[in-house]
Order: C-alpha cells, then sequence, then structure tokens
C-alpha cells in the first residue's frame, strides 16, 4: 500500500504567512501527525506540495517522496500530479494534510472496509453534527451512493445533508488513473475535483464510521484550536493510563513526543514541551514550565521555568527559579527562588537557595552558595568562566568577577566582591572593613537640639 497526502493548497482560511501543514499542534507540525499515522498502513508515503511548497519541505522527514503541484487548480489536480507514484496493480491510500486526528487504527479500518469487496474506490463518511464546510454524501432513494457535492456547489437542501466526505481514499491504483483525466473543471470554485473522481467510478464502496472525532479538517484558526485540544486530551489520556498522575488535565500541556515515567505527579497549569523527559516519582507544577530537558527520579520542580537543563536524581528546583540552557544539576542539589543558572554544571549536593545568579561555571560538589550571590560572567565583551570547588562556602551578597576560581574547602566572607582566585581551605574576605563611631547618633541629635 502506497499513500499520498496531498499539502499543495493555499490554506487562505488560515490567513497565515506559513503554510497550513507546519503548523504546530503540541509541539508537532500538522502534517507529521498525518504521516505518523499513515506509516502504520503505508510503506512507501508522497506528499503533494505547491503552495509554499519550501516551507512545507522543510517540516517533511526524509522518508518520504516529495511530488510538486505547479499550480493548486483543485484536489484531483493535486493527485495527477503524483500520477507517477501511483502504481496501476496497488492501491492508493489518500488523505488531506490539514486532518491531524487521524488515527492508525481508523485507517486500518478503512483498508479493511476497501478490502473486503471489489471496489474501485472506498470512501470514508461520517455523520457530523455540524457539516458546515465538507463536501456532502448524495445517496439515491436506495440509499446508493450518488456522488459527492461541495458545500459551495450545495444546494440548500444538500447543505442539510449532515454525513460528509471525511477526504479519505483508498483507490484501485488503476482505476484512479483511468478517471483522473477524465475530471472536470465546471464548479463554483473552477478546480478540478477529487470527489469528482469518485463520481466516475462504477464501484464505490461508502464506509461510514462511526468516530467522526478522527476526520475534522483544519481549514482555519478556530479549528486549529479544537483540533490542538483534542490531541491534548489524547496524550494526557496515554500518559494517566501509563500512570502519570495530572491533578488536572484541563490546565496541563504536554507535547506529543514528551515522556513522563510511573508515580510522577502534575501539578495544575505546567507546559511540558518539547524534546522532554521526566523520570519516576517526580512532582512538577504547579505553574512549571520545562522545554527541552532530561529530568531524572524523584524530582522536584515548583513554579519554575526550565529550557534545555538536564537535572538528576532528587533535585529540588523553585519556586520561582529560572534554568536556562546548558544548566546541569547533579544529583541531590538545591535550587531555590530567585536562582537563575546558565551554561553551568553544579555538582551532588550543592545548594544555590536564594536570588543567585550562576553563569558559565563550574561547581563543585557540597557547596554552599549564600543568598544573593552573582557570577559576573560577562565583562562587556565575552563571557567568562566561574570555577567553584569542592567544600567552597560562599556567603551572602558575594560578587564572582569572572574568570576566577575559589580552589576547595575555600571560605567566602559575605559581601565580598572577589577578583583573584582563593587558594584551598583559606578565607577570602574582599569589602571595606567595618568601622564602628561610639555614640555618633547622640552626638548628633545633641547638636541638632542646640
Ligand atoms: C475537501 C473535500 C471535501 C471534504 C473535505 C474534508 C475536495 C474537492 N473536497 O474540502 O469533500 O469534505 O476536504 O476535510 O476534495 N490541496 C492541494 N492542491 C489543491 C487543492 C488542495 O494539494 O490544488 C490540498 C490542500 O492543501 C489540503 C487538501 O488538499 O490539504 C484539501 O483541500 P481543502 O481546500 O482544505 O479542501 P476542503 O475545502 O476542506
Ligand atoms: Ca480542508
Amino acid at each position: 500500500m502506497v499513500s499520498l497526502i496531498l499539502a499543495a493548497g493555499m490554506s487562505s482560511r488560515m490567513k497565515s504567512k506559513y503554510p497550513k501543514v507546519t503548523h504546530r499542534l503540541c509541539g508537532k507540525p500538522m502534517i507529521q501527525w498525518v504521516l505518523d499515522a499513515v506509516f502504520g498502513v503505508a510503506d512507501k508515503v508522497c506528499v503533494v506540495v505547491g503552495h509554499q511548497a519550501e516551507m512545507v519541505k522543510q517540516v517533511l522527514p526524509d522518508n518520504v517522496d516529495v511530488a510538486y503541484q505547479a499550480e493548486q487548480l483543485g484536489t484531483a489536480h493535486a493527485v495527477m500530479s503524483a500520477k507517477n507514484f501511483i502504481n496501476p496493480t496497488d492501491d492508493v491510500l489518500i488523505l488531506y494534510g490539514d486532518m491531524p486526528l487521524i488515527r492508525q487504527e481508523t485507517l486500518q479500518k478503512i483498508i479493511r472496509a476497501h478490502h473486503s469487496g471489489d471496489y474501485d474506490v472506498t470512501i470514508v463518511s461520517v455523520d457530523m453534527a455540524d457539516p458546515t464546510g465538507y463536501g456532502r454524501i448524495i445517496k439515491d432513494d436506495a440509499g446508493e451512493f450518488v456522488k459527492i457535492v461541495e458545500e459551495f456547489d450545495a444546494s440548500e437542501e444538500e447543505k442539510k445533508i449532515r454525513e460528509i466526505n471525511t477526504g479519505v481514499y483508498v483507490f484501485k491504483g488503476e482505476k484512479l488513473l483511468e478517471v483522473l483525466p477524465k475530471v472536470k473543471h465546471e464548479n463554483r470554485k473552477n478546480e478540478y475535483y477529487l470527489t469528482d473522481a469518485v463520481g466516475l467510478l462504477e464501484k464505490v464502496n461508502v464506509y461510514k464510521d462511526s468516530n467522526a472525532e478522527d476526520f475534522s479538517g483544519v481549514n482555519n484558526r478556530i479549528q486549529l484550536a479544537e483540533v490542538e485540544r483534542i490531541l491534548r486530551r489524547r496524550i494526557l489520556e496515554k500518559l494517566m493510563l501509563e500512570g502519570v498522575t495530572i491533578i488536572d488535565p484541563l490546565s496541563t500541556y504536554i507535547d506529543a513526543n514528551v515522556k513522563i515515567g510511573r508515580d510522577t505527579v502534575i501539578y495544575p497549569m505546567s507546559f511540558l514541551e518539547g524534546e522532554t523527559s521526566v523520570g519516576e516519582d517526580c512532582v512538577i507544577g504547579p505553574m512549571t514550565r520545562i522545554v527541552n530537558c532530561v529530568i531524572e527520579d524523584r524530582v522536584t520542580v515548583t513554579r519554575s521555568e526550565c529550557v534545555g537543563a538536564h537535572i538528576m536524581c532528587d533535585v529540588s528546583v523553585g519556586p520561582f527559579s529560572r534554568l536556562r540552557e546548558g544548566t546541569v544539576l547533579y544529583p541531590k542539589v538545591k535550587i531555590g527562588n530567585f536562582v537563575e543558572v546558565k551554561n553551568s554544571k553544579i555538582g551532588p549536593n550543592t545548594k544555590a537557595q536564594h536570588l543567585t545568579y550562576l553563569g558559565d561555571s563550574q561547581i563543585g560538589e557540597n557547596v554552599n552558595v549564600g543568598a544573593g550571590t552573582i557570577t559576573c560572567n560577562f565583562d562587556g565583551k565575552k563571557k567568562n568562566q566561574t570555577v567553584i570547588e569542592d567544600q567552597v562556602f560562599i556567603g551572602s551578597n558575594t560578587a564572582l568577577v569572572a574568570p576566577v576560581r575559589i580552589k576547595k574547602g575555600a571560605f567566602v566572607a559575605a559581601g565580598s566582591t572577589i577578583t583573584q582566585d582563593v587558594p584551598e581551605w583559606s578565607l577570602a574576605i574582599a569589602r571595606a572593613r567595618q568601622e564602628n563611631k561610639p555614640d555618633w547618633v547622640l552626638k548628633k541629635k545633641q547638636k541638632e537640639e542646640g
């Protein structure tokens, strides 16, 4: 079985600079959803591109063929552009790139229906509560298929029909090649409709599916949001069935490729995006955004934003932390409130609990980073590295002017501005010495009161 996916149209109803099928749904381009379902049933897939072809090609994986429809003259014309791909002795599954809810199981049912008799084509219909925008299935009094009428060309009477054409077809290759050249463009849009090719065939099988959801087409941004909501629900349900607790699915947003281990609990208002994996027994959220992170077991992330970080076992992050690209937190690290970490490795058991910026740094194990510590990593021209070795104690409100190295076991006094390396096991104090002036306040008062 080969498959053709049509994605050359203008998608004008999207009002977008970008092709419709490249819009992302739960982190994945619309057409990739279709491809993932189709690759379960077809061994070769060809995508027909045309309008903004380069942009569509950019989101296509390497394992698909591409055909080019230079002018967008309709869906039958699009199929014609890929006629070299159609094998007369093989069936061809055709569907549109704008139906991302389609599932492999559903396609399998359709193919089985096609093989249940000697049909030229099997078309798939469903009853839509609101059929607006879809082609209607016209049947005669005996219930036999007559033709498909597009919304645009339908009479008021025909528009009342709720049985619609889903846009999934299985054709006998030979029959399709035979009727395609006969399709005319005598309709209000002046387009060559694939639906008319069906009308020209003799043995048409109408397979009516009971699940309309799989066939929702996305033509505008309202439908885009609607479809995203359904995909999101599917992702969450799958995770819940695999053993993830999701406190409030309605306010939880998890992308298609995210992996989460058993007994992890996701609190409300959380976003897990991109290529993210989360281990077992973690607690994520509430109000947390995680993008492209690897999170190991028993990690807690509360009210925080983490992008491109690797967080190892038993780490706790937040509330109100920000982990940026290149952050690596070793086991049992504690990152607390208002702490930002970027391009830094932080060793096991190290703590940075309050109001701190750690950028371009390498920090050992069992280090205590006091409240308000800042790595001054940028000298106005380039980024410089701060190294803090094992068992160092950094007092509060310390500025570490990079490049600088605080060696093993050293102690930096609170309020220091460190510009030179600190040797092992020594104390560094870099601040003005305190002076106390006895009775200064009393004397001032006496003077003022005369
Ligand atoms: C189409 C069907 C309609 C069906 C509906 C299901 C036709 C004529 N109509 O209508 O019966 O109910 O889908 O969602 O087929 N495309 C091309 N080249 C073109 C024109 C379109 O590749 O010249 C592609 C589009 O990129 C899109 C798909 O074909 O992915 C369908 O086109 P669209 O304009 O969305 O068709 P509908 O009006 O939704
Ligand atoms: Ca459509």
